[in-house]
């Protein structure tokens, strides 16, 4: 699945180097994958660390000079010289109503504090991890699976991603896809490296070829049977959730009823779980 849509040229050496608004960061590249998604690359400034899967903030200045910020995962893993992230579109949205409307060269405002639960010191070793997201909720997983600490610290990675329509599983389709063939992972993990990290994205309100909810894919053991794994257990399996918070709710009752424990940066345990967006599915 591919959408024909350009890629924006990249902003020049001379506009990324002048940044005007204090924690600035400039524009490098946008590209739009619907109506109500996108994506776009800032520059990373020298002292920005983080770890794969945190979030920061970032914003615009408002009418009244006043910033207007929001927390946003990193989508890009942290040995990238740039920053990406992946946006929802909220027509009347006070940032991404305007956001959605950067161009290369622009600047945005970001804040060089990156926190975020979603991280695999987390978490106990295992045999497998599960990304489990849906709509913008991949982009933490975005940056966790572009990491090769992941595929270090577990044997297979499973993303299972859910949305609406087929057109809004698409940038996570060309994500995995060019990652089973990325030079840097296969030299490291093997031309295997491809088994390594299974994709199993699935819509809602649309017919495509995998269908239906996460919970329901897992509870019913479907996912377990089409991807040839065994049942999810304590022992072996470790999970991320990103999502609506009636999303997370319902995925950690369904992982509590496996035997898995939810932990934290300060408590390592079986599964961590993060908001994609607080607001409506509440
Ligand atoms: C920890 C964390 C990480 C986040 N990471 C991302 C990210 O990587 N990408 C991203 O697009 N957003 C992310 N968000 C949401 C983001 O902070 C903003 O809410 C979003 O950019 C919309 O901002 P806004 O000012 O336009 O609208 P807001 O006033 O913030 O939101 C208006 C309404 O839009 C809906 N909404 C907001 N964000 C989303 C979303 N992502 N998906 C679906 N519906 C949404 C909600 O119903 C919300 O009440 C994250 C939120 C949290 C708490
Ligand atoms: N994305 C759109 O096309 C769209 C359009 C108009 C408005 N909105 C608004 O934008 C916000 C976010 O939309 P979104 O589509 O990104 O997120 P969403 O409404 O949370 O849905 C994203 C995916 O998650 C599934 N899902 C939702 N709740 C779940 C749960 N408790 N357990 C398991 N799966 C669950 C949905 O399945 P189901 O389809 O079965 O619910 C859908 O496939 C919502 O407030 C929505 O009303 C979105």
């Amino acid at each position: 699945m591919t959408l024909d849509i350009p890629v924006t040229e990249p902003v020049t050496e001379a506009a990324k180097a002048k940044p005007t608004l204090p924690d600035a960061a400039t524009v490098t590249a946008v590209k739009h994958w619907t109506d109500s998604l996108f994506s776009f690359r800032v520059t990373r400034p020298a002292s920005l660390r983080f770890r794969s899967g945190e979030f920061v903030m970032i914003g615009l200045p408002g009418d009244n000079g006043k910033p207007i910020l929001r927390a946003y995962s990193i989508a890009s893993p942290n040995w990238d010289d740039e920053l990406e992230f992946y946006s929802i579109k909220v027509p009347d949205g006070p940032l991404t109503s305007r956001l959605q409307h950067i161009k290369p060269g622009d600047q945005i405002i970001l804040r060089p504090k990156p926190v975020g639960t979603l991280v695999l010191d987390a978490l106990l070793p295992g045999k497998r991890l599960w990304f489990l997201a849906t709509g913008t909720g991949i982009a933490p997983f975005a940056s966790l699976m572009r990491d090769p600490e992941t595929y270090e610290r577990f044997e297979q990675v499973i993303m299972m991603h859910t949305c609406r329509t087929a057109d809004e599983l698409t940038y996570g389709a060309e994500l995995v896809a060019n990652l089973r063939t990325d030079p840097l992972l296969t030299e490291i993990y093997g031309d295997d490296f491809a088994k390594r990290l299974l994709y199993y994205p699935t819509t809602t309100r649309e017919a495509s070829p995998l269908m239906g909810r996460i919970t329901d894919n897992i509870a019913s053991g479907k996912v377990l049977a089409d991807l040839g794994l065994p049942p999810i257990n304590p022992a072996e399996d470790r999970a991320m959730i990103c999502g609506s918070l009636a999303f997370n709710v319902d995925v950690k009752a369904v992982l509590e009823g496996l035997g898995l424990n939810e932990g934290a940066n300060s408590d390592p345990r079986e599964f961590v779980v993060e908001k994609a967006f607080v607001g409506d599915g509440v």
